[in-house]
């Protein structure tokens, strides 16, 4: 059995994940389409010695994240970008989301083993069976598959995808054959017109939510990119039931887990609440609307929209009519629901406010705290920020993050420079890479043909 080993990636989100990420004073407004500040900030991620740079895609764009994830409404295809990323760095993995359900096998493995061969040995296959809807309808279908067909095509997909590879060509043009594939879905004769790619198998990652996502990540994903739990026991199950499904694949230490993490890190305490304060002061609110209407939040999933309405249906006490700079006071907020005293916690956690206490909740932090978040937020010191990453790991809870920055490119280089020396330190993450491709970094062996 390997030595369990904490994994780092940065995902690249061009304006920050951060609601307001788009709004800090350093972002930078078309950092989706600026290939340099890509570059730089994957070779920042790479000076830090990350396994991978993560890009995500949608096959749809949705005009209303205007005014929370600009760099959501479009940007650059992944592939294309992936391919500068490979050309500006040397070491660092690159991984590409694509999705199954609007590709065909042959495509997708030819694509990747391209990725593969121009970075020698760095590609990275994020498999996702759609957040959009709404992509159907860009792709000639009437609606969303559902979980049952998107997953059985994965699935299948995933077979041929691999078997393409194993019967490629040597990059000499010898050792290829066909594999006549006659499946449920797909008719592939093979061999695949690109060579076989450098890692045997690009690495696989899996992200989705449902129980069949699961099972397609413990059995067949090297790297399983997990979703927010509102807590940290729901988190820790979530872990033990992926290594339990892959225990039950004879591959219970081959599937890393790692959920996204938004760190929002200033070299003291009160700097980084003051950044993530600034943050949410920048927030642009949506617009109210009668109480009980549940609409999409953030673009991503569903959830609350964050306005006064939706805080006050949420938490129970009416934000409406209070500067929100204003303290609550401690009697109105002794009622609050059970999700409501859960995100009380969770506001402490993160501003280090508290009810009653000297520096007091306020209406503010309600409307912030509204919303369900893309990730796990932590606030802190680079030391506090270690903490958090060493305890999830050490607790079995994850096998290391996905990181997301708040903003860009400001919060990479604060994660970088700031938390993964402390990492290094602290014996917990690599100061050096141990070899070229992106399996070596994941401790993942060479598949044999
Ligand atoms: C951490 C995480 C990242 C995801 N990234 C993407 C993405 O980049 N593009 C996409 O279309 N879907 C993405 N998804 C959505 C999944 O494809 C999946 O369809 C969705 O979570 C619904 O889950 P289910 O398919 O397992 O039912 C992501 C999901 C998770 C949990």
């Amino acid at each position: 059995m390997r030595t369990r080993e904490l994994h780092l990636g940065l995902m690249f989100w061009a304006t920050g994940t951060h609601a307001a990420g788009w709004r800090h004073p350093d972002a930078v407004a078309d950092a989706a389409y600026d290939i340099e500040l890509i570059q730089e900030v994957s070779r920042s991620a790479e000076r830090a010695k990350l396994d991978f740079v993560f890009l995500g895609d949608r096959l749809a764009s949705d005009p209303a994240l205007q005014h929370s994830n600009p760099a959501q409404i479009s940007r650059l295809e992944p592939f294309a970008t992936a391919a500068a990323i490979a050309a500006a760095t040397t070491h660092i993995g690159v991984v590409v989301t694509a999705n199954p359900t609007y590709s065909d096998p042959y495509g997708i493995a030819r694509l990747l083993a391209s990725l593969d061969h121009l970075s020698e040995g760095r590609a990275a296959w994020n498999l996702v069976t759609g957040a959009d809807p709404a992509a159907a309808l860009n792709f000639g279908r009437d609606a969303h598959w559902d979980t049952e067909r998107r997953y059985d095509w994965a699935e299948e997909t995933l077979a041929v995808v691999r078997r393409l590879w194993d019967a490629a060509p040597d990059p000499d043009g010898t050792g290829s054959r066909r594999i006549d594939h006659r499946g449920r879905y797909f008719s592939v004769d093979g061999p695949l017109d690109v060579a076989r790619p450098p890692q045997g198998h690009v690495v696989v990652f899996s992200a989705g939510t449902s129980d069949r996502s699961r099972e397609l990540g413990a059995r067949d994903a090297d790297v399983v990119f997990a979703g927010p739990q509102p807590t940290f026991a729901k988190r820790k199950e979530y872990y033990a039931d992926i290594r339990a499904r892959a225990a039950r694949h004879g591959r219970a230490d081959r599937v890393a887990v790692l959920p996204g993490l938004t760190p929002i890190v200033a070299p003291t305490t009160e700097e980084a609440v003051a950044l993530h304060d600034l943050l949410n002061a920048l927030l642009v609110l949506d617009p109210e609307r009668e109480v009980g209407d549940i609409v999409r939040a953030g673009g991503i999933g569903e959830g609350h929209r964050r306005n006064l309405t939706s805080a006050s249906e949420v938490f129970g006490v009416d934000v409406r009519g209070h500067d929100l700079a204003d303290a609550v006071p401690a009697a109105v907020l002794a009622g609050v629901s059970e999700e409501g005293a859960r995100r009380l916690a969770e506001i402490t956690r993160l501003t280090r406010r508290t009810v009653g206490g000297p520096a007091p909740i306020t209406y503010g932090d309600l409307v912030h705290a509204t919303p369900a978040q893309l990730s796990h937020v932590v606030v802190g010191n680079p030391e506090e920020v270690a903490d958090m990453i060493q305890e999830w790991f050490e607790e079995g809870a994850a096998d290391g993050f996905n990181i997301y920055p708040a903003y860009v490119p400001g919060a990479v280089t604060a994660f970088t420079e700031l938390v993964v020396p402390v990492l290094q330190r602290r014996g917990l993450f690599r100061k050096e890479y141990r070899g070229r491709t992106l399996r070596d970094h994941l401790g993942l062996a060479l598949p044999p043909r």
